[in-house]
């Protein structure tokens, strides 16, 4: 069996099917050049605040530069605000050939505000976030899961199926 092969999501397809996970305060322009350099399929940005995107704010600006990267790219977004994950999503759509969405971050100042894993406790908004990303811009979607909240909130297979419902577009992945 060939572990190594090429890897459609939506319309774009990827070399192989090895992509480089985001990683807050790893995976920068530098790091992501390296490793496309070395042959990842794909490689992620930072995660970046929708909120941040929509106030316009000048940090979350510098995780989007990907001047002279090699494609494809993926930006990753997260927030549980509907508006905010909409306005986000079309600032980055131009320089993304895949929006993620990030549905599995427990850091406690993502999720005091609802925002990454916490989204995983309410089922109908992550899926909700989903179709209006979906809905919005012109670029396959995916959203990251992790298996659940904890042991007693296991939801990847029902959340899974209800994002595969989503206009038929979103992938997800537990990566
Ligand atoms: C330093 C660090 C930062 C991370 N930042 C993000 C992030 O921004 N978004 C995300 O979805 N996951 C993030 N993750 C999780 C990773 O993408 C990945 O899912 C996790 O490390 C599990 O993969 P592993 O078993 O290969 O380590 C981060 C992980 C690490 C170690």
């Amino acid at each position: 069996m060939n572990l190594l092969h090429t890897l459609k999501i939506g319309n774009v397809i990827l070399d192989n099917n090895i992509i480089l996970a985001p990683m807050a305060g790893i995976t920068d322009r530098a790091f992501r050049t390296i490793c496309k350099e070395y042959g990842a399929g794909a490689v992620c940005t930072e995660m970046v605040s929708s909120k941040a995107l929509m106030y316009g704010d000048e940090k979350t600006k510098l995780l989007l530069n990907t001047k002279g990267e090699k494609r494809p790219i993926i930006v990753q977004i997260f927030g549980s605000d509907i508006v905010a994950m909409r306005e986000g999503a079309k600032i980055v759509e131009p320089i993304a050939d895949i929006i993620d969405i990030n549905m599995g971050c427990p850091a406690p100042k993502v999720i005091k505000n609802g925002d990454g894993s916490k989204l995983l406790l309410n089922i109908d908004l992550a899926v909700k976030i989903a179709e209006e990303v979906v809905k919005t811009v012109n670029k396959p979607v995916t959203v990251k899961i992790r298996k659940g909240w904890d042991s007693k909130n296991i939801v990847y297979e029902e959340l899974g199926k209800r994002l595969e419902e989503v206009r038929g577009v979103c992938n997800y992945f537990a990566w």
